[in-house]
């Protein structure tokens, strides 16, 4: 990918394949940045594990994206490793830009006419303090009903289509009545980077009258304000994907989600 500074890549990384939902947004948004994109997959699933487990990946992999590639801003695609580790790794890198990604909720809000919003996320997502100060900052202006949802993004990284559509099916019946009349959930925040992959799935079971909201494009969006500077190429930028898993489940997900034949390299931090 070059030295020039200007030519420097984006870093972005989840726990696996979810945050290729975040990448898609960003190719779209910044289609002449190049990226590296970290799926630290043999230490999947982020979301139901500590601070500890957490923090540590995500230093790590800050480290080796700064280290190895010189990377000008990093996204974490992951709302798990967000709400755990932001703070960490601005403090421990001032001078990098880092953007996080956590649920959509304020863009819920302003959807939202039953003011009645689901909330789908990992256990560690809706149990940490980042969450709750959200969820307090929005008090009165809707009811959230947020769902811990234990082993949904497993079975997503592992393509286990049986198992999604169970999850769903089982976590959507506990979250209550979907449907745009009173006392109906209208507006469904998928909020871990896995779920978008599931959105076929969600709507079938939820209806097509219930708006699923991810957090692609505000997040691609807030990266393209915090560059302080854009490619000044006028070519399609390049992706590297690397993965602390199998090569093939990443480059087959790449494919599929994004149409992204680009190539995986294997990482061992
Ligand atoms: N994709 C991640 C998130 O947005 C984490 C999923 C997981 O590893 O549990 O929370």
């Amino acid at each position: 990918m070059g030295s020039d500074p200007h030519s420097s890549p984006i870093g972005v990384f989840d726990s696996g394949i979810g945050g290729l939902s975040i990448l898609r947004a960003l190719r779209a948004e910044l289609p002449h940045e190049n990226f590296v994109y970290v799926a630290d997959s043999a230490h999947a699933p982020y979301g139901e594990r500590d601070d500890a487990h957490v923090i540590g990946r995500s230093r790590a992999i800050t480290q080796q994206l700064l280290a190895a590639y010189g990377i000008k801003a990093l996204v974490i695609a992951c709302n798990t490793a967000t709400a755990a580790a932001i703070q960490v790794l601005r403090e421990e890198h001032p001078a990098l830009a880092i953007i996080g990604v956590e649920p959509a909720l304020k863009p819920a809000v302003a959807l939202s006419q039953t003011r009645r919003i689901g909330v789908m996320a990992t256990r560690g997502t809706l149990g940490r303090a980042k969450f709750r100060t959200l969820v307090d900052s929005l008090a009165g202006q809707a009811d959230f009903i947020c769902q811990p949802c234990d082993g949904l993004a497993d079975a997503i990284e592992h393509q286990d289509t049986t198992k999604i559509i169970a999850l769903c099916a089982h976590y959507t019946g506990a979250m209550g009545q979907f449907g745009i009349n009173d006392g109906g959930i209208d507006t469904l925040v998928l909020g871990c980077t896995h779920y978008p992959f599931a959105s076929v799935h969600l709507t079938q079971l939820v209806g097509p009258t219930v708006r699923l909201v991810d957090t692609g494009e505000p997040v691609a969006r807030q990266t393209r304000r915090k560059l302080k500077t854009l490619s000044p190429s006028e070519v399609a930028g390049q992706c590297l994907l690397l993965t602390t898993g199998e090569r093939a489940s990443l480059q087959r997900a790449a494919h599929h989600w994004l149409g992204l034949a680009c190539p995986v390299e294997s990482l061992s931090i």
